[in-house]
C-alpha cells in the first residue's frame, strides 16, 4: 500500500521513560488514525533543512482520539530528540499491525527494547477482547526494558530477560501450563523474531511477528530502499517479501526459511 502524502503534526508533550522519551503528536483527524493499530509504523520523512537525511521510522505507540483534543499519536524515541511545540512532517499510520484474537485466549507477549513501543496499547487491547496476557521483554541493557512497572500494572505476569536468555525463558513461558499461550506476538531485530517462531510454531502455537526492525539498520519504512526485504521459501513457493508494505507483522513461519538467509547472505 502507497503512503499517503505526510501530514504537519505537531508535539503536544514530552516525556521521560527510562532510556527513551515518549513523544505525543497532535495529527490532523483522518479515519486511517481511529483503525490504527500496534505494530504498525510512522515514519518523519528526512529533511535536510532541519538536519535529518535519512527518514525516522518509529512503531505507534498509542493512538487516542477524542473530540476534545482530537487525534493523538505517541512514539518512543531517543531522548531529547524533541521538543514540545515542534513541527514534524508524519507519514503514517503504515503496514499491518498485530492481529487481534476475536476471542479470549492466553497470549504472549515478546519484545525487545525500543521495539515494546506498542506493547501497552497492545496488552490493553488483548485485554480487552478477554485475553490473558503475559509478556517477556528482552534487553542487552536492563535500563532499556520498556515501562515494565508500566507493564506488571496491565499483564497477567511480566518476565525480564536478556537476549542471549531468551530462548530459555521463553521455552518455559511455552511449557509452563500457568501461560500456555494460544497466541505469541513478537516485536524485535529479525533473528530475536526468527527464534521466538522456531521455538513458538513447532509446539503449535500461532505466532505473529515483526519483520522489520526500525533499530537495526537504516530503514525508509516505505517501501523505496529494499532494505527489509526477506525470501521466503515454503509450501506457498519461493518469494521476496518486503515487510514494510506487506507487514510488517507476518507470520512467524515466514521467517523460518533458511533458503531466505541463504539469499540474504548473498546479495
Ligand atoms: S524499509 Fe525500505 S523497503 Fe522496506
Amino acid at each position: 500500500m502507497t503512503p499517503g502524502p505526510a501530514v504537519q503534526a505537531v508535539v503536544s508533550a514530552v516525556r521521560a521513560l527510562g532510556s527513551y522519551d515518549v513523544v505525543s503528536l497532535t495529527v490532523p483527524s483522518a479515519p486511517g488514525w481511529d483503525r490504527a493499530r500496534p505494530g504498525q509504523l510512522v515514519v518523519l520523512p528526512a529533511d535536510p533543512a532541519r538536519g535529518s537525511v535519512l527518514p525516522a521510522v518509529h512503531w505507534l505507540a498509542e493512538v487516542v482520539s477524542d473530540p476534545v483534543h482530537g487525534t493523538t499519536v505517541q512514539l518512543v524515541v531517543a531522548m531529547d530528540a524533541h521538543q514540545v511545540g515542534e513541527e514534524v512532517r508524519l507519514l503514517g499510520p503504515l503496514g499491518r499491525g498485530f492481529p487481534l484474537p476475536s476471542r479470549p485466549v492466553s497470549a504472549l507477549v515478546v519484545a525487545h527494547e525500543r521495539s515494546a513501543a506498542p506493547v501497552r496499547w497492545l496488552v490493553s487491547l488483548l485485554r480487552e477482547r478477554g485475553c490473558a496476557v503475559h509478556v517477556l521483554l528482552s534487553a542487552g541493557d536492563p535500563d532499556r526494558h520498556l515501562d515494565p512497572g508500566g507493564l506488571r500494572r496491565q499483564a497477567a505476569s511480566v518476565v525480564l530477560t536478556r537476549p542471549e536468555d531468551l530462548p530459555t525463558e521463553l521455552s518455559a513461558r511455552l511449557d509452563d501450563p500457568g501461560t500456555d499461550p494460544a497466541l505469541v506476538l513478537a516485536a524485535g531485530p529479525r533473528d530475536l523474531v526468527r527464534v521466538v517462531a522456531s521455538l513458538s510454531a513447532p509446539r503449535g502455537r500461532v505466532v505473529r511477528v515483526t519483520a522489520l526492525d526500525p533499530d537495526t539498520g537504516p530503514v525508509c519504512g516505505t517501501g523505496v530502499c529494499g532494505c527489509c526485504d526477506v525470501v521466503v521459501d515454503d509450501a506457498a513457493g519461493a518469494r521476496r517479501v518486503r515487510p514494510c508494505l506487506e507487514g510488517p507483522v507476518l507470520p512467524g513461519e515466514w521467517l523460518l526459511s533458511a533458503r531466505s538467509e541463504a539469499r540474504r547472505a548473498a546479495r
